[in-house]
């Protein structure tokens, strides 16, 4: 039976609806700003294949908060989701099926259709990488995707909750390899803006040059700095700013204007964590791949874990009652469904089939 519907009803419905909504809404975003950050490294990298659309579904699947990504740039500008700045033979086949014997030139010497034709669904399995990571299950015929293709299939898959921490990869030691940071920085926002994902992304480096130039062409991003003992050595990699000037890497990072500071998990300890604290950064060390130490920093108080293995993670978190992030399933095959008369053509590589 459906209810009378008067004005004055509809009217207190929608401000119940209304009162509600807002709420709700800023319960989660405060639950949100709060929240803690279980981060899948480079989406799974302990499950499968880095870096690709089927560790990010496969992270989705386990359930995190943040999907962390590796970018660099093509020679055509196009930001393509991958770690090293030039190819990794321990990763790579090429479209015969051959590993790659040598790294070559870097990506930003490669177009979109080169970098597209490999293949870096499986570790070569005679190679070091593989013993490191023997429970990645392999998908072979995984391609490097582009940025924009992540986003689309995260909006595909509905997956509303989940972020971006995107790490712009650029060594200022081989500037050869990537183009300069503000070319790099205009590329990524370009494609976070044009998808709508500004308000979901958090961009990372250890060369904080990046974050100074994105805090100039997008305030209000949120910046993650990066540290590991190399990069504290000298000023290269710290903008300029020399870390022998500061008390701590925290004072360090917050000179630099950072809010968020992604050490080396090896490189804290109870007291920088309260140091970090004081300074009103937020922590975020990477990458924490055992239980024991996921559920150490997670005592500490850090603010979130970037790990290889999210269902460890996901465990110790369920272990200590915390809040779960949503899982996120991948859409089941249509076996059964017939085949159509003739099939569509398979979008080009880095285009997205048509949302809907
Ligand atoms: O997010 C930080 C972490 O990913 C840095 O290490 O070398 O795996 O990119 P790397
Ligand atoms: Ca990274």
């Amino acid at each position: 039976m459906t209810r009378p519907s008067t004005p004055g009803v509809q009217r207190l419905t929608w401000i119940r609806w209304s009162c509600t909504t807002a709420l709700g809404l800023s319960l989660w975003c405060t639950g949100a700003a709060l929240a803690f950050d279980a981060q899948g490294h480079r989406g799974a990298r302990g499950l499968a294949p880095e870096n690709t659309l089927g560790a990010f579904e496969r992270a989705l699947a386990i359930g995190v908060t943040t999907l962390e990504l590796d970018v660099v740039l093509s020679a055509d500008g196009v930001p393509v989701i991958t770690h090293d700045t030039t190819p990794n033979p321990d990763i790579t086949r090429d479209a015969a099926g051959r590993w790659l014997q040598a790294r070559g030139k870097p990506f930003h010497q490669l177009t979109l259709a080169e970098i597209g034709a490999w293949d870096v669904g499986r570790i070569n399995p005679s190679s070091r990488y593989a013993r490191d990571f023997a429970e990645q299950v392999s998908q072979d015929g995984q391609h490097i995707p582009t940025l924009a293709s992540l986003f689309d299939r995260v909006h595909q898959l509905g997956a509303r909750h989940v972020r971006f921490n995107i790490e712009l990869k650029i060594n200022p030691h081989k500037p050869d390899e990537s183009p300069n940071p503000e070319t790099f920085v205009r590329a990524v926002l370009d494609v976070i803006k044009a998808k709508g994902m500004a308000s979901r992304v958090t961009l990372q480096s250890f060369d904080w040059r990046i974050q100074k130039v994105a805090r100039e062409l997008s305030p209000g991003m949120p910046l993650s700095y990066l540290s590991a003992k190399s990069t504290l050595r000298g000023n290269d990699w710290t903008a300029g700013l020399r870390p022998g000037d500061f008390e701590d890497v925290p004072a360090l990072v917050a000179a630099a204007g950072g809010k968020i500071w992604s050490p080396n998990f090896n490189d804290l300890d109870q007291h920088v964590l309260q140091r970090a604290r004081a300074l009103e950064l937020r922590v975020i060390p990477w990458t924490v791949n055992e239980p024991q130490d996921m559920a150490r920093l997670i005592d500490w108080g850090v603010d979130g874990l970037i790990t290889d293995y999210p269902d460890r993670l996901r465990a110790v978190m369920q272990q200590r009652g915390m809040g779960l992030p949503p899982q996120v399933m991948p859409p089941v095959a249509k076996a059964a469904a017939p085949a159509p008369e003739s099939p569509p053509a398979p979008a080009p590589f880095g285009v997205a089939p048509e949302l809907p």
